[in-house]
């Protein structure tokens, strides 16, 4: 079954209309990549499909269920979670207590407690569990990111920019969790600008371009496609991060 089915949301904010009518669907397992440039409406797509923004027209379905009217901690309860684009960093708080804190969607204390704790394992931060997130490097923070998000036991993760501010090289690592994340199972939809990294990982590629779908397929076939390369050439131009 369809894990995620966009169906032709819309967004406006005020005379802008962020995300037009853009529609796809991602099957279980799948790692689905969203490229498009800075301000194409990635981010605003994002928080209608994990319920911080309402679509003002179209719908989201998740298992099969409209998740529309949802609130947020609704549909990080039904399996669906996503990143932040800004780190948020709780000084006073340890890693461990972080991740913590995102277990407790499904868990009481203790449990929750053991699942932040097999998630540190996961991604490679179990020796950092008693920092505090502030301390960390930005390739921790970015797996600190991950964790948390792992820590609400999500069968689908929404992934924004996770590994900005990385090279290739450092991005390997988060890269290689989530890939083997993916063989058990897992479902992603990541927007990523690091090129490398999405064209030799995602499965299936949607490419935004003014808040319109311009283009959908395989990273190969993305690369040959005409309207894709315009929207590329176009990002070339402008600054973002
Ligand atoms: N809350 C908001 N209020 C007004 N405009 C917004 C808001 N969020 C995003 N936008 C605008 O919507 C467009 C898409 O933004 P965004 O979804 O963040 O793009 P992306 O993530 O692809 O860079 C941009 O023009 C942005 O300025
Ligand atoms: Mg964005």
């Amino acid at each position: 079954m369809t894990i995620l089915n966009v169906q032709n949301v819309s967004k406006r904010f005020g005379g802008l209309t962020a995300v037009n009518s853009v529609a796809f669907s991602v099957e279980p397992g799948e790692i689905v990549g969203i490229i498009g440039p800075n301000g194409a409406g990635k981010t605003t797509l994002f928080s209608m499909i994990s319920g911080f923004l309402r679509p003002d027209d179209g719908d989201v379905h998740f298992k099969g269920r409209s998740i529309r009217n949802l609130p947020p901690h609704r549909i990080v309860r039904m399996g669906l979670t996503r990143s932040f684009q800004v780190v948020q960093v709780f000084t006073d708080m340890t890693v461990l207590d972080a991740v913590t804190t995102a277990a407790l969607v499904h868990n009481p204390m203790r449990k929750a407690i053991a699942v932040a704790e097999e998630v540190l394992e996961t991604v490679g931060l179990a020796h950092k569990a008693e920092e505090t997130p502030g301390s960390l490097s930005i390739q921790d923070k970015k797996l600190l990111e991950l964790a948390k998000c792992l820590a609400t036991q999500p069968q689908l993760i929404l992934l924004d920019e996770v590994m900005a501010g990385l090279t290739l090289a450092e991005a390997q690592v988060p890269m290689g969790i989530i890939r083997s994340l993916r063989e058990k199972g897992m479902t992603f939809v990541m927007v990523e600008h690091v090129m490398p990294v999405i064209m030799n990982t995602a499965d299936r590629i949607v490419v935004i371009s003014f808040g319109q779908k311009v283009g959908e397929g395989t990273p190969a076939e993305i690369i040959q496609d005409e309207r894709v390369r315009e929207a590329y050439f176009g990002e070339d131009s402008h600054d973002h991060h």
